[in-house]
């Protein structure tokens, strides 16, 4: 399996964003991209293999829903998460973007405050303000490697009668923190406290790194108050495919379907549904657990190589294909992408896409074919190593 992830995949000419919109966003058409999370590696053969055969079949018309689909889902959240969910919580959906847009029309009027604790993923915030909600953005707090949320801030967020959501991200993108379980808690019990509906991204939870435990919010008190986002996106890399779906287990899930009638986004992708029933398996368990060991090593090798650089500051993720790094030392975000584009001829995410706590830091994407990873974090040390201490 390792040599098979190994083998680097052309990419060219399926229009992937990572490697077509360099020119866009870097000004580059060259440098290696490891921004945009997907992997670069395969998708699982068997999902591979059910899409292609129903590819064969040529009808694409409209498709419902097959019972498949939701057994695979709630088969999944069992033996992964350990959360009972039942048919009628679960909600299919394009995207999970497209979720927190529809968990924001049904859940916030306008004008009123959504909490938003960053760094984090951006399209949360533009979300929140192209609906003409306006965002609370509360730092996590970096303290000896490791982010916390702040709870004072987040009580004083809560206690304001305009908020009426937050979005929480666990595990943690960028950082690959995963918040416990007593720490959730917390934030759902002073969320119900204060009629604050809690957004809770799941996308990159399948992936978790040996002893570390991820906790759904789903497990915990006051789940009723909770809508979760997860998909097969991350895990299975089949992001292109538009498939997502919410859990929603209490009384918010009438105004969810209700939203979805309004905006009419229920219909999923043909191929996203057969690619669920397909991954969501005990062979995508076996499959899934492959993949999560061989980004681990990745992950462990990338940051053997860089704390080299005794100016970086580098969180160990717990979880998901992502390295959040401190570049701040050698200077502005424009200086540092600059060198790392130019000289070190590779593309890492800018921090200040996750909000303004990112800024100085760096994402790398670790879901890559080793030796291309390696050389290139290579290239960045030797690129830094020779930058003038101050
Ligand atoms: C935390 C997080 N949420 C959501 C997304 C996007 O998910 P989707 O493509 O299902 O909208 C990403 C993609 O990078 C992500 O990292």
């Amino acid at each position: 399996m390792t040599e098979k992830f190994d083998t680097q995949i052309d990419r060219s000419g399926t229009c992937a964003e990572k490697y077509d919109s360099r020119e866009h966003y870097f000004h580059s058409a060259t440098a290696e991209p490891f921004w945009v999370a997907d992997m670069d590696l395969p998708c699982a053969p068997f999902i591979v293999e059910a899409i292609s055969k129903r590819a064969m079949h040529p009808v694409y018309g409209y498709t419902g829903v097959d019972e498949k689909v939701y057994e695979s889902i709630i088969w999944w959240m069992e033996v992964e998460h350990g959360v009972c969910v039942e048919k009628d919580d679960i909600l299919l959906s394009p995207s999970v973007v497209t979720s927190f847009a529809m968990a924001l029309l049904a859940k916030t009027k306008e004008n009123e405050k959504v909490v938003i604790i960053s760094p984090v993923y951006g399209p949360f915030y533009s979300i929140v303000r192209n609906n003409n909600r306006d965002v609370i953005d509360i730092h996590l707090i970096f303290e000896e490697g490791k982010y916390q949320f702040d709870f004072r801030a987040i009580l004083e967020a809560f206690s304001d009668k305009k908020t009426t959501m937050v979005v929480l991200c666990n595990p943690q993108n960028p950082s690959g923190r995963l918040h416990s379980a007593e720490e959730l808690q917390i934030i759902l019990d002073m969320a119900k406290d204060n009629n604050v509906t809690v957004f809770c991204d799941e996308i990159h939870s399948d992936i978790v790194f040996p002893e570390k435990v991820h906790t759904s919010v789903l497990s915990l008190r006051h789940s009723e108050n909770v809508i979760v986002a997860h998909s097969t996106g991350k895990t299975f890399n089949t992001s292109g495919l538009n498939t997502s779906f919410l859990i929603i287990p209490g009384i918010l899930k009438s105004s969810l379907t209700n939203m979805q009638l309004r905006l009419h986004t229920g219909e999923v992708n043909l191929f996203g549904k057969i690619a669920i029933t397909a991954a969501f398996t005990p062979e995508g368990r076996e499959y899934k657990n492959k993949v999560v060991a061989y980004i681990h090593e990745n992950i462990k090798q990338c940051v053997e190589i860089l704390l080299k650089l005794e100016k970086l500051q580098i969180v160990f993720p717990e979880a998901g294909y992502l390295l959040w790094i401190d570049f701040s030392y050698y200077g502005s975000e424009d200086f540092v992408s600059n060198l790392l584009i130019k000289e070190a001829n590779v593309i890492l995410s800018n921090g200040s896409f996750f909000g303004p706590p990112g800024f100085g830091w760096f994402r790398l994407n670790c879901a890559h074919p080793r030796p291309v990873l390696l050389s290139a974090v290579e290239r960045i040390y030797d690129v830094f190593s020779q930058q003038p201490e101050h």
